[in-house]
């Protein structure tokens, strides 16, 4: 006896919505990030609250960390650091300020920086905060007391702070902007508020009205003193991305919230030199966020008063290099020179082509790779317009351009486009790429690019193309066509291709259709006939998935002469008044091989999605 169509229509159904979910939670690539390794025992040293706070608060407690030696001097309480306030979230715990507090001391003790970071947590008793809206309240207090405790620390310090930054997972990150609306609240106590993982738009899971209220009491306060008491206050907030299943990455924008001029609002996935997926705990822990982190706040303090940077626009200036446009150096720099001045003692190698490689095990001395640029295109042929010039070389300024007059041989100066740049996983390769057109170049003659002297493996790569070759535009067919009419015929073979020539190094596949998160497609990029020149050639290739409406654009990698795959999805729709900006996938390829790019789509990640 035959089981009635729909019963096996329903069966298929259950089951690829049990697959969706399962990708859901499940289908990311594995944990990407590193632990934080711990030198020494830690110690939460717990600190002695006034009587009065104590019987008002007597669930939280507040503590600083230590480890060793340092532990043993901070337990004095006579300070002289900066003081940084951790505030756990949502059932969290004050032990989470470990990973970042181990990784900013052991930096201050290696490096020779004068300063040193002071790590405070609080102990909000792992309330459900996130539930309840009543709790917020009560620790928001709590924390505006503890503020005001720490800084009484620091009495004796030569140049005491004014202000304590504050770190917020989750909820915390909330307190931290609740803060304000307290009526006795000096805003001047806090200037820099970094979150993680914390939904500023709304709350995660709305079930209790007086959360709601509060998300409204705060987020108007801070819409309506954008320009005043909030004038100076600085925030960076990051979610999660796709790994985050509790706190959708939607929800951690500052947008409409913190005015654009104060508050950086990213994803750990797309965060320079972090590029990882970071679910809800791991927002704390993840070592390549902490990192980025940490160099963040070590960038914000001024040289002279050892305390945070009183200049907002500068720590902005800060925030959006580490979490948005890291150029490729470790450190931001407050001023870059614009010009460089060229030793004529260095070796200048003129290299003539429209697609200049180089790559060397090491370089024993310095030298300039000058390559020309193309102002004319042979007849018949598209106009070549565009330059990408990419290396991993790790001298700061590294890349410019000068017009080399008659009669010269060689330039004595140029400009510094090193700025331009914008760093390419995979994490530790140092590898950046600038993108511009020639025109751009105004009337320079060359590119020069400044292969420093070094003992780790360099590669350049400097292409001239005609925009118009690389820039493909590939409309995707609804997932409805796909997964409804014909879903078992695109499994197999109704996949988009296209094939991509070698001697290219750069393609950009803009992907109209792809609009909202009901959509989700895997991209395989096959290297063909790869015909390595040189045994220290560049390796691999790196796709970026770049979404113009939000700030979670992926990034990928993968291994020379290795199949990458690469989810394209975004995890936000397209907003009605977006530009007209399709998303687009970005790849930086091997020019030794040619390509072979297959999109299908994946009816599990639509269910996931
Ligand atoms: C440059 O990239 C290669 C891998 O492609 C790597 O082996 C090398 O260490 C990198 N060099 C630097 C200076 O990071
Ligand atoms: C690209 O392919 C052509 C023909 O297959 C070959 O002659 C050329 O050397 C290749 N270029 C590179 C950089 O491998």
């Amino acid at each position: 006896m035959a089981l009635p169509i729909r019963y096996i229509f329903a069966i298929a159904s259950l089951g690829l919505l049990s697959a969706g979910i399962y990708d859901y939670l499940k289908n990311f690539e594995e944990n990407g990030c590193e632990m934080t390794w711990m030198f020494e025992y830690p110690k939460y040293i717990k600190i002695h609250m006034d009587d009065r706070v104590a019987r008002r608060f007597p669930q939280y407690r507040l503590h600083i960390y230590g480890e060793g030696e340092y532990a043993r001097k901070v337990s004095s309480l006579k300070l002289t650091g900066i003081p940084v306030l951790f505030i756990p979230g949502n059932a969290g715990s004050y032990r989470q300020v470990r990973s970042l507090a181990s990784v900013a001391l052991r930096k201050a003790e290696s490096s020779r920086t004068k300063f040193e970071f002071n790590y405070f947590s609080v102990n909000l008793n792992e309330e459900l905060v996130g539930l309840f809206g009543g709790l917020i309240q009560d620790q928001t207090e709590f924390v505006h007391e503890c503020i005001k405790l720490i800084l009484s620390f620091y009495a004796g310090a030569p140049k005491p702070p004014t202000s304590v930054i504050l770190v917020g997972h989750s909820m915390g990150g909330l307190v931290a902007r609740a803060l304000f609306t307290l009526p006795t609240f000096d805003p001047r106590l806090v200037t820099t508020i970094i979150t993680q993982a914390t939904p500023h738009q709304a709350p995660a899971i709305a079930i209790d009205s007086l959360l709601n209220s509060f998300y409204d009491e705060i987020n108007t306060y801070w819409r309506l003193h954008a320009n005043s008491t909030l004038r100076d206050v600085t925030v960076v907030s990051t979610g999660g991305g796709y790994r985050d299943i509790l706190v959708r990455n939607g929800l951690t924008t500052l947008k409409g919230v913190v005015s654009q001029h104060r508050g950086v609002s990213t994803s750990t996935m797309s965060v320079p030199k972090a590029w990882v997926s970071t679910d809800h705990l791991c927002a704390v822990w993840c070592r390549q966020m902490v990192l980025v982190t940490k160099r963040a706040m070590f960038d914000i303090i001024d040289p002279n008063t050892h305390q945070v940077t009183t200049d907002a626009d500068r720590r902005m200036r800060v925030f959006r290099h580490h979490f948005l446009t890291n150029s490729g150096s470790q450190k931001h720099r407050e001023n870059i020179p614009g010009e460089l001045t060229l030793d004529p003692k260095i070796p200048w190698e003129v290299k003539q082509n429209k697609l200049f490689r180089f790559s060397a095990e090491k370089m024993s001395s310095t030298k300039y790779f000058a390559v020309p640029v193309i102002r004319e295109t042979e007849e018949s042929a598209v106009e070549i317009d565009s330059v990408i010039i990419m290396s991993n070389i790790t001298r700061q300024d590294w890349v410019c351009a000068c017009t080399l007059k008659e009669k010269q041989d060689r330039c004595t100066s140029c400009i510094n486009l090193s700025a331009k740049a914008q760093s390419l996983p995979p994490n530790y390769s140092n590898k950046k790429v600038i993108r511009m057109y020639l025109k751009e170049l105004g009337e320079a003659t060359h590119i020069v690019v400044i292969a420093a002297h070094s003992n780790q493996k360099v590669e350049v790569v400097v292409e001239q193309y005609p925009m118009i070759e690389r820039h493909l535009i590939f409309n995707l067919p609804g997932i409805y066509y796909y997964f409804i009419i014909s879903y078992p015929v695109s499994v197999l073979d109704m996949a988009a291709m296209l094939q991509i020539r070698n001697d290219s190094v750069y393609y950009s596949l803009h992907l109209t259709g792809l609009d909202g998160p009901m959509r989700a497609y895997t991209a395989h990029i096959t290297p063909r006939r790869c015909r390595k020149l040189h045994a220290a050639e560049y390796e691999g290739i790196v796709y970026t998935l770049n979404v113009p409406w939000s700030n979670e654009s992926t990034y990928g990698f993968s291994k020379f002469r290795e199949t990458g795959q690469f989810p394209v999805k975004v995890q936000s729709g397209k907003p009605r008044d977006a530009e007209d900006e399709a998303v687009h996938l970005e790849m930086f390829l091997h020019p030794s091989c040619s390509y072979h790019l297959k999109l299908t789509t994946s009816p599990v990640h639509v269910m996931g999605q």
